[in-house]
């Protein structure tokens, strides 16, 4: 994650950067950095937040031409020479997104003599653009990036100065968002338009492989053929706060429209589909270590522990690793049994979270692996932890955790498959399955968002229930922890998640017409056990409400209401049916009138025992 901005105009270029950057904070916020181009090239940037940067901007540095960054970072660490612009001579770029092939144009471009200061993927654009500029003279910056753009392969929005065009600022993007904002002879560019919106309303959204010359004279839009285009206008009504929020009502609802983008941030260069086998840079521990494991034991609290409890099948049936899920507020106090064979994974999307943060350093003393999910660059967990996986899903400003839920089950898709990989578990075959069915996450989960108002309806005819019960097997038993989880704390309708085959030890005795039944019966090797779970809930005379595969044709004979997943490999569907329960809860609150982003007595960051 990240932003980035671009601006020519009459005002102080300075000035509009830093408040434009303020605004995409939200993006990500462990570097910053500003480029302004007067007769050369002036580049300020540092680690940490804006406020870091505008220290270190001298009183009085002034332009009218200029580009800046706030940075999330995914390849390299929170350090000021990662911090973007980055440099080619006479060339600054700023990126948002992830370069997937830079370690091979890297290699390339340090044979050809190039030096590389920072980490970063995405220094090998601004080298490579250098490059092409200087084996053809005649070729100009917006020639250039169109080049550059059949090399590189990945996410990106970028926008480019270079001092032999010192009236234009090029942009291009692919799979990262970028929006043109139109003021009166000032031209903003941004990842997202709440950055320009207190300048102008009228914005121009870029296209994927489309690219755009800005001048002080205007703006022009070019396709990938350079062939000059005419964008639509569109004027933005949205206030600020609106805007943020992109035009959601709640950000609960913008986050869950995001996860076809959170989850594809989250693998994008983790996945090797050429070689069928998972990159993961940040496990620091070697192929013995892995083979040598005893047991893993994961630690989270909430939301995340319901990851855990997915993570712990997929350990357990891809690793053949056996596998704890603790929670860590016992964990803390319990009398652990624990070794230098044991990996420990806390689970924690704020990082910061008081009871893993001590139950984690809790396990110390005992000299295990130790390792961390969380989606905050920064945060007080990544200091704890040997090794470190970023989910890349971006903010989350709903208390209710939904895009990094999704984002963690990624990551621990890929940890279980990469160990089971070093461990002989896994065939090439059944890695291969894996991982393309990961790639069509994106799609799928869009697959749903298309079709959300059956689950509206849905989640409104049972709007005014007071008990819910969520019921699975396998992988989809913490799925339907999730989803009484989500629908409790927002709804505030009592909701509990169940094993189904332990329903009738004992919650059957509560089921009744007034009580509906969410079966989470995906395609798998329990789906007929859930099924004759169901068929005792129905002769109970409660109403059954399934989430299903769309091939599955038979299940509506036995239930009252079917919410479609699409059909994907049977350890995937806890994403997808995931994304269903999340709407679930967000329509039955949205039609009970809750305070949907804020839940009574929650706060996003639990930093207290
Ligand atoms: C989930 O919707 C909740 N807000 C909560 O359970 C949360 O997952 C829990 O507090 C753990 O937070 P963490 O992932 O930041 O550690």
């Amino acid at each position: 994650m990240g932003g980035i901005v671009g601006y020519i105009g009459t005002d102080n270029a300075v000035d509009v950067i830093i408040s434009s950057l303020r605004k995409m904070e939200y993006r990500g916020y462990d570097s910053a950095g500003i480029t302004i181009l007067n007769d050369d090239l002036v580049t300020y940037k540092t680690a940490g937040k804006i406020s870091e940067l505008e220290k270190i901007i001298p009183a009085g540095f002034n332009g009218h031409i200029g580009i800046g960054h706030t940075r999330g970072a995914t390849h390299g660490k929170p350090e000021t020479k990662n911090a973007h612009p980055h440099l080619s001579s006479n060339i600054a770029v700023v990126h948002n997104g992830i370069i997937e092939n830079y370690m091979r144009l890297k290699e390339k471009l340090i044979e050809q003599g190039y030096e590389f200061l920072s980490d970063t993927d995405t220094e090998v654009i601004a080298h490579l653009l250098h490059r092409t500029m200087k084996d053809n003279e005649a070729c100009s910056l917006i020639d250039a990036v169109r080049h550059i753009m059949t090399k590189i392969e990945g996410s990106y929005a970028i926008a480019v100065l270079c001092t032999d065009e010192p009236d234009h600022i090029v942009l291009a993007r692919k799979d990262s968002p970028l929006i043109i904002g139109l003021g009166d002879k000032n031209y903003f560019a941004a990842s997202d338009v709440t950055a320009f919106l207190r300048y102008t309303k009228n914005a121009v959204y870029i296209n994927d492989m489309e690219l755009v010359q800005i001048s002080p004279g205007g703006v022009e839009f070019y396709n990938n053929d350079g062939q000059r285009i005419e964008k639509q206008i569109e004027v933005i009504e949205w206030n600020e706060e609106a805007a943020e929020k992109a035009g959601y009502e709640h950000f609960m609802l913008k986050e869950i429209h995001e996860q076809p983008t959170s989850i594809q941030d989250t693998y994008a260069g983790r996945i090797s589909e050429l070689e069928g086998r998972v990159i993961l840079d940040e496990l620091k521990m070697d192929e013995d270590q892995l083979r040598n494991l005893q047991r893993v034991t994961i630690i989270a609290c909430g939301t995340s522990w319901n990851a855990g409890c997915v993570g712990k099948y997929l350990f357990e049936n891809l690793a053949g690793i056996h596998t704890d899920v603790e929670t860590a507020s016992e964990f803390r106090y319990a009398d652990p049994v624990l070794c230098g064979q044991i990996f420990t994974l806390a689970i924690t999307q704020s990082g910061e979270t008081a009871d893993t943060l001590a139950a984690v350093k809790s396990t110390k003393a005992y000299g295990c692996s130790s390792a961390a999910i969380t989606n905050v660059v920064g945060s007080t967990i990544t200091r704890e932890t040997d090794s470190v996986f970023f989910t890349r899903a971006g903010p989350e400003i709903g208390v209710a955790a939904t895009k990094s839920f999704t984002a963690q089950l990624i990551v621990l898709y890929l940890i279980a498959i990469h160990m089971g990989t070093v461990r002989g578990r896994l065939t090439p075959q059944t890695t291969r399955d894996i991982l393309v069915g990961i790639k069509q996450l994106p799609g799928q989960v869009q697959r749903i968002l298309n079709n959300k108002d059956v689950i509206k309806k849905c989640a409104e005819h049972y709007a005014n229930v007071q008990d819910y019960f969520f019921i699975g097997r396998h992988l989809n038993y913490p799925v339907s922890l999730e989803g009484a989880l989500k629908l409790k704390e927002i709804s505030y309708i009592h909701a509990e998640g169940y094993a189904a085959g332990e329903i009738k030890h004992g919650p059957l005795a509560l089921i009744s017409s007034e009580t509906p039944v969410v079966a989470i019966a995906t395609k798998g090797h329990t789906y007929d056990k859930v099924l004759s779970n169901i068929k005792e809930i129905k002769a109970r005379s409660a109403e059954v409400i399934v989430v299903a595969n769309e091939s599955d044709n038979e299940i509506s004979k036995y239930v009252d209401r079917v919410l479609r997943i699409p059909d994907c490999h049977e350890l995937l569907s806890p994403v997808l049916s995931a994304v269903v329960l999340q709407l679930l809860a967000y329509y039955t609150a949205l039609a009970r009138g809750c305070s949907i982003d804020k839940p009574r007595n929650l706060a996003k960051s639990v930093t207290v025992e």
